[in-house]
């Protein structure tokens, strides 16, 4: 960096966003789960530990609501153009303060980006980062001169034909101090076709000056992606999935389908981890080593320990899933749900509040909820822990070793002894002892000269 003086970013987020045709204002529409401004914070946070200054204008409140009290913000109003919305950022500011301009709708700048910016401002100049675009439609177009130096930006609606095929354009992004700035933006007027004042123009007015202009071109064009319609903001989330997507795999995870994994929160992998298509990963999420996630199933902030493997169309939330488990085809696994090792979670099931010891299995159409269960039980088909009176929750409790017969009742508070045999059928509501078999319905009974009813004859 040319000078130690405190880099400030400067957030212009003032604008409608007309092209969204959306009540939200543009900066809170939501990327991967996160507005648009939140984005542009994260990232200014990774380069500087001086507060930004926000910019903020249609849907002032709304934005502020979001933003929260602890950052520093200024208002613009009326919206007259990007050159209005910085100046109106000045008097926030010290002379010697180097602005860095970030646009609240250019959310996927990587900080690094960023650095390489700071770094190639000459002494006293100004830094300007640029892209070239396959599809320029829209952006401000960069003016060279002969020596390739550059003169000026101009906007897509002033520019002619030709200046429309310059694919080398204007990402918004700029940095220069305070004075600078405000030299420039002084000297800016609303002569163009937006009769809106261009912090663009201020570049023209600096190459003018003779002030030097150090040009960092930005090599991925998917980082400067500026968001002014819906179709942008779609084609950004598929830029961040393909992202996030790249990273998962140079950690450690085979994804099937790369195109189409939703990574929306903080993903860790151990290695050989193998992860289906559709998958939807929000949340803390861990993955054990060699874990295996089959296709369309919903993990959110779940831990996964090492070899266990969910197998397709699961819903697994705020749960802990051990070593060596399976779980699903079609399991729904709520939260407080813990599984010991070697568990076994099947199909149409359902676990809440549980804690599940190691090698226990519920393998079919089962609602276990506020149960503490010990190791290597077996719950058989359709039990069910009745945990609710109307009034409140009740905790069942199986103790280890003990098998449930299918299509039972535990009627909570309840306790199932050790080794303990529940007949099938039962409804459970006083505690089984230990080791011996309980059996909780009528006997089978068949009744002698019992006669089906029959139609009377006509
Ligand atoms: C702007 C640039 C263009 C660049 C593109 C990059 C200008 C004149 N044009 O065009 O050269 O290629 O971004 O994405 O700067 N804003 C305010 N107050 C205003 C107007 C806008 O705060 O009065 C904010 C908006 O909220 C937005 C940002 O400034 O976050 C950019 O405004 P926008 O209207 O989207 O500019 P573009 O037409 O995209
Ligand atoms: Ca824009």
């Amino acid at each position: 960096m040319s000078t130690q003086a405190p880099v400030v970013p400067v957030i212009l987020a003032a604008g409608r966003g007309t092209r969204m045709c959306s009540d939200l204002p543009k900066v809170l529409q939501p990327l991967a789960e996160k507005p648009l401004l939140a984005h542009v914070l994260d990232t200014a946070a990774q380069i500087t530990r001086c507060e930004p200054v926000v910019v903020l204008g249609h849907g002032a409140d709304q934005v502020r609501a979001m933003l929260g009290a602890e950052f520093k913000t200024v208002s613009q109003e009326p919206q007259l153009g990007t050159g209005h919305a910085l100046s109106c950022a000045l008097p926030a500011l010290e002379d010697e303060t180097l602005i860095v301009v970030l646009y609240g709708d250019v959310p996927l700048v990587r900080p690094q980006t960023l650095l390489d910016l700071l770094a190639a401002r000459p002494p006293g100049g100004l830094a300007l980062l640029t892209v070239s675009v396959t599809d320029p439609t829209g952006y401000g177009r960069i003016l060279r001169n002969d020596d390739g130096r550059v003169t000026g930006i101009v906007e897509e609606r002033d520019a002619d034909v030709t200046q429309r095929r310059i694919n080398e354009v204007n990402t918004g992004i700029m940095a220069a101090t305070r004075a600078q700035w405000l030299d420039w933006l002084e000297r800016v007027d609303c002569n163009n076709a937006q009769g809106e004042y261009y912090l663009t123009d201020c570049v023209a007015l600096a190459a003018a000056d003779g002030v030097p202009i150090g040009v960092h071109r930005c090599h991925d064009q998917d980082e400067t992606i500026g968001i002014n319609d819906r179709i942008q903001l779609a084609a950004a989330e598929k830029i961040l999935r393909s992202r996030r997507a790249t990273e998962l795999m140079r950690s450690g995870a085979s994804l099937r389908d790369p195109e189409h994994i939703e990574i929306r929160g903080n993903v860790t992998v151990g290695r050989d981890v193998v992860i289906d298509t559709g998958v939807v990963l929000e949340g803390d999420v861990k993955l054990g080593d060699r874990a295996r996630i089959g296709s369309h199933t919903l993990l959110k902030n779940v831990t996964i320990g090492q070899d266990t493997e969910v197998l397709s169309h699961c819903v697994i939330e705020q749960a802990e899933l051990g070593d060596g488990c399976r779980v699903g085809p079609f399991a729904r696994i709520r939260p407080g749900a813990q599984l010991g090792a070697h568990a076994h979670i099947g199909n149409f099931v359902e676990i809440k509040n549980t804690i599940l010891g190691a090698g226990s299995k519920v393998n079919h159409l089962s609602y276990v909820g506020d149960a503490t269960v010990g190791t290597k039980v077996n719950v058989g088909a359709g039990t069910i822990t009745a945990n609710y009176d109307g009034c409140n929750k009740h905790r069942t409790t199986i103790r280890d070793g003990a098998s449930i017969g299918s299509n039972s009742v535990l009627v909570a508070p309840v306790v199932i002894g050790v080794d303990a045999t529940i007949g099938a059928g039962s409804v459970v509501t006083h505690d089984a002892p230990d080791g011996k078999l309980t059996i909780a319905r009528s006997r089978q009974t068949t009744i002698d000269g019992w006669q089906r009813p029959r139609k009377k004859e006509d």
